[in-house]
């Protein structure tokens, strides 16, 4: 738990989605902590619940919301929607941060699990995104926190489909960071490598030989990303290894990425 003297929050009420464990719980427990009332979004109710009384629990007064919805069903996305787009008690900080990945070769993995990704890291992204720079350009001040991944600058064999989404995660907030430019909206993808949170386990993927300079806990991943949207800066890669990477791949011909791809990837 982020320990932090409480002062004026940049934000005064955030949604995050994905709040019941990982990179979202880190991001909502510092908000709590920077003194922002949360509305929280996953599937599992009881995390969240929990999420909510510890909240309380160190920072009495600060309101938690919690709302339990599967963003790959539409209409349980639909009501956090909603929730984004009420003027009452109105949300000024949009974090989408939910998502996951699957390893496995596009061949053999089951296709319906590869389109429900698709389902929550980019429909439900950006249908929630879409409501937030309608809500919060109107009233000429928010934030739209995207979590994305260094995933979606480089090509992987095995996590295709994921790789694919975050691609489409980053491109599209750098775009709607130049279309909100001067509105008063902030717009940020975080691009995260190696994170210590359940993603691995859920997606299959065996990271025990990733070494241990390339992980980050979630708390920092979280302290950069809301440095980030504050300063309204477009895209932010957390640790020096993971900008070092992604600065290369941008300037390497496609063919080098592809091939030194290749030899790191498990098929
Ligand atoms: N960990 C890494 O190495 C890493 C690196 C780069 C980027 N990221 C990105 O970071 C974000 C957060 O992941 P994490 O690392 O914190 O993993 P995590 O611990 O597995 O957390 C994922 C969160 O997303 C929620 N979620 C998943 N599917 C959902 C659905 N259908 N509806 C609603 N909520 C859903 C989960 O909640 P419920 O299960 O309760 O629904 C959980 O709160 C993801 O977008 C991921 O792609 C992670």
């Amino acid at each position: 738990m982020p320990d932090e003297p409480i002062r004026t929050p940049t934000w005064r009420r955030a949604l995050v989605t994905g709040a019941s464990s990982g990179i979202g719980r880190a991001l909502a427990l510092r908000l709590a902590a920077a003194g922002t009332d949360l509305v929280v979004v996953a599937r599992s109710a009881d995390r969240l619940e929990q999420l909510a009384a510890e909240v309380d629990a160190s920072w009495p007064g600060r309101r938690v919301e919690v709302l339990a919805a599967d963003l790959a069903d539409r209409s349980a996305l639909a009501r956090v929607e909603q929730r984004l787009a009420s003027d009452d008690e109105p949300v000024d900080l949009c974090v989408n941060n939910a998502g996951f990945g699957q390893h496995g070769p596009v061949a053999e993995l089951d296709v319906d699990a590869q389109t429900a990704m698709i389902d929550v890291n980019v429909v439900a992204l950006t249908r929630l995104s879409t409501v937030a720079a309608r809500t919060l350009r109107a009233r000429g001040h928010g934030g739209i926190l995207q979590v994305s991944s260094i995933a979606g600058f480089v090509p992987a064999a095995g996590t295709a489909v994921y790789n694919a989404t975050k691609a489409y995660v980053t491109s599209y907030t750098e775009s709607l960071h130049v279309e909100l430019r001067g509105t008063g909206v902030h717009v940020t993808a975080v691009c995260p490598g190696f994170t210590r949170t359940e993603f691995q386990e859920r997606a299959g993927y065996d990271a025990g030989g990733v070494p241990a300079w390339l992980w980050h806990d979630p708390d920092t991943v979280a302290a950069v990303a809301l440095d980030a949207v504050a300063a309204n800066r477009p895209v932010v890669v957390p640790g020096l290894a993971n900008k070092v990477m992604t600065a290369t791949v941008r300037v390497l011909p496609g063919a080098v990425t592809r091939r030194v791809a290749g030899l790191f990837s498990s098929r």
